[in-house]
């Protein structure tokens, strides 16, 4: 995939229309800034000029500056000019800096905004993480080098107009000839950096492998393993050998690059000071005054600067191009490949429940159907459990019903209507679900538990409830802040919590509200074998009336489930009640009673000591 110099362009006005979105009188004012900045060295040279053709003229060398008004003039004219030059410099910086502080909260907001938009399967592509890396790596410091260029590029390109005409005033030849010296110069500027864009671009998946082994390295979900097993040295070796691959590429580039355009920059400089030297010379034999060379020499000195400063702008440009194509691209993604949902209200009161109907499901890429023909009646008031090996598919099925992916082959549908056709947020409203990998969220207490219930956040009464379903009250209690504290490792005056005790707090997020689905999958995985048997006496309780699913390793859990299903590679292959599954005498009974035997079995060694 190449981008052509037109989508950048593209992209690029683009930005400068997000820009302007944001704040047109911004751009405005620095417009007008900008093209007095470009002018008023122009302006300056032709003073300097006039100044001194002014005092060439004076009769003789005895006369004072206070005897040639229009030299004193022309000096005052002189000094306001370089002082407006400073003061239109800082008001450029102050409105750049201003402004950039808008623009980079602003494109932040849009890419968040965004990836929460996605369809949650976009989370498992590669390329998605190419994309929202790039655009996101660098959304602190572009935008700012952008706006901060564009100003400059602009300055320089008024600043050269203006010289340009002066000169072409002069000599046509001449000027087309000073031209034609920067053009290879600026080609192969603007070769080097497309090259560079696309080293940049090619090199994304690896600078994600560093980051990758950087995160690794130093994050706290990582850190003990890394010293347990000793992985530092290996971790670092991967991490800087990524790195080093990355820099070794662009050093290389950067080589050739200033082996190309250093004889080119020595060839024009040599131009330029044979065509100074011919103006000298047209000095001293009179055909130029003494004006004429002050202001073509301050012109030449000049105009080298400025051609290469428009050349650094479109080397930033270029570089930008990568980034502004990746925030535009990530913008852009088609947010789900489903036909629009119809929005449908969610019944206030399910009736019918959940039907699988022939359902099959492959995750995006993959050729292994992580579910086959499922056909499934969950009704409301009926708590079913779902048991099967690792792997089996019994979160796959769970993730089907909390819409973060849609059936491959086949129908869901709720009291009779596909689930997709049910407005998302309304359905989300009614659903409540801790997933097996459960985020423990670096806040307080209370957020823990009210982000369940986002209504009612910040309810005390609710969460209280909650708590006390989960069996989390109890140590929240004995917190120093109680329901305030703030938790994690990762910010100051946090406490951290036990696994089991999390999963507490995750659980009461679940129960903390109203909802008519309930879905727990390995809910109790993490908690002691007393605080798992209340646990599990409230859901049943709390599940009565709703849509309540239950995925557990636990026999004990599960058994009092009115109606367990048994999966194994993607298929129900056991359905019923526990006694009922006991007496075919299949997989769940095989699996239960392993469990149990392996309970007494314990026992029994332990009684013998
Ligand atoms: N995001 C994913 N992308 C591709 N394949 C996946 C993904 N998640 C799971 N799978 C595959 O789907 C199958 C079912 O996985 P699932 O998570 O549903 O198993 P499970 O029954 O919940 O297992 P466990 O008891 O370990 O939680 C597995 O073979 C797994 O490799
Ligand atoms: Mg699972």
């Amino acid at each position: 995939m190449t981008t052509t110099n037109k989508e950048k362009a593209v992209s690029f006005l683009r930005l400068l229309k997000l820009m302007w979105d944001i704040s047109p009188r911004h751009i405005i004012v620095l417009g007008i800034v900008v093209v007095l900045q470009g002018l008023l060295p122009v302006s300056g040279a032709l003073i300097v000029r006039e100044i001194v053709n002014e005092v060439a003229a004076l009769p003789d060398a005895q006369t004072s500056l206070t005897d040639s008004p229009p030299a004193v003039r022309l000096l005052v004219l002189g000094i306001g000019i370089a002082v407006a030059i400073i003061v239109l410099r800082s008001v450029e910086q102050l409105l750049t800096t201003t402004f950039s502080e808008r623009v980079v909260p602003d494109m932040n907001m849009k890419l968040v905004k965004k990836a929460v938009r996605l369809d949650h399967s976009f989370f498992e592509q590669p390329r998605f993480y190419d994309m929202l890396f790039q655009a996101q790596s660098e959304i602190g410091r572009r935008p700012l080098m952008i706006i901060q260029e564009v100003p400059k590029f602009a300055k320089n390109l008024v600043t050269l107009a203006g010289f340009l005409i002066i000169l072409l005033n002069f000599n046509v030849l001449l000027t087309l000839l000073l031209i034609a010296t920067g053009l290879p110069t600026t080609y192969f500027e603007n070769y080097f950096s497309r090259a560079l864009f696309n080293l940049t671009r090619k090199q994304t998946p690896i600078m994600r492998w560093a980051n990758y082994y950087r995160t690794l390295l130093t994050s706290v979900t990582s850190a003990a393993e890394v010293r347990i097993f000793r992985l530092k040295d290996i971790l670092i070796d991967r991490f800087y050998n990524h790195l080093l691959g990355v820099q070794n590429a662009k050093v290389r580039l950067a080589r050739q690059r200033i082996l190309v355009l250093s004889p080119l920059e020595i060839l024009t400089v040599l131009i330029y000071w044979g065509v100074f030297a011919w103006i000298i010379n047209s000095t001293m034999i009179g055909r130029l005054t003494l004006g004429d060379l002050v202001l073509f020499s301050s012109i030449f000195l000049q105009v080298n600067a400025i051609i290469a400063g428009v050349q650094m702008s479109i080397r930033i440009f270029n570089e930008s191009a990568l980034f502004i194509s990746h925030f535009f691209g990530f913008l852009d993604l088609q947010e789900s490949e489903l036909p629009p949902s119809k929005n449908l209200p969610v019944p206030s009161e399910i009736q019918e429940g959940i039907v699988f109907k022939d359902v099959t499901f492959y995750y995006p890429e993959s050729n292994r159907p992580a579910l086959r023909d499922i056909n499934l009646h969950i009704r409301p008031g009926e708590t079913l459990a779902i048991v099967g090996d690792n792997g089996a598919g019994k979160s796959t099925l769970v993730k089907l019903i909390a819409r973060l992916y849609h059936p491959s082959k086949g129908s869901i549908t709720l009291d009779g209507i596909p689930l997709h056709d049910y407005d998302l947020e309304e359905y989300y409203r009614q659903f409540s679900a801790i997933s097996q990998d459960f985020v423990q969220y670096s806040l307080s207490v209370q957020d823990n538990i009210g982000f369940g219930y986002i209504e009612e956040l910040d309810n005390h009464d609710l969460t209280r409830q909650a708590a006390n379903i989960s069996g989390a009250d109890e140590f929240i209690e004995t917190l120093e802040d109680g329901y305030g504290t703030l938790l994690g490792r990762i910010f100051d005056d946090s406490t951290q919590l036990s696994r089991g005790q999390w999963q507490k707090l995750s659980l009461a997020r679940a129960y903390i509200k109203p909802s008519q689905i309930l879905i727990l999958d390995e809910p109790t995985a993490a908690l002691d074998v007393k605080t798992e048997a209340k646990v599990i006496e409230r859901y049943n309780e709390e599940a009565s009336n709703k849509i309540a699913i239950l995925i557990s390793h636990r026999f004990g859990a599960v058994r009092h489930a009115d109606r367990i299903i048994v999966l194994e590679n993607g298929r129900i292959i056991e359905n019923g009640t526990h006694d009922e599954l006991m007496a075919l005498d299949g997989l769940y009974a095989m699996m239960f009673n392993l469990q149990m035997n392996r309970f007494t079995g314990t026992m029994e060694t332990l009684l013998d000591e």
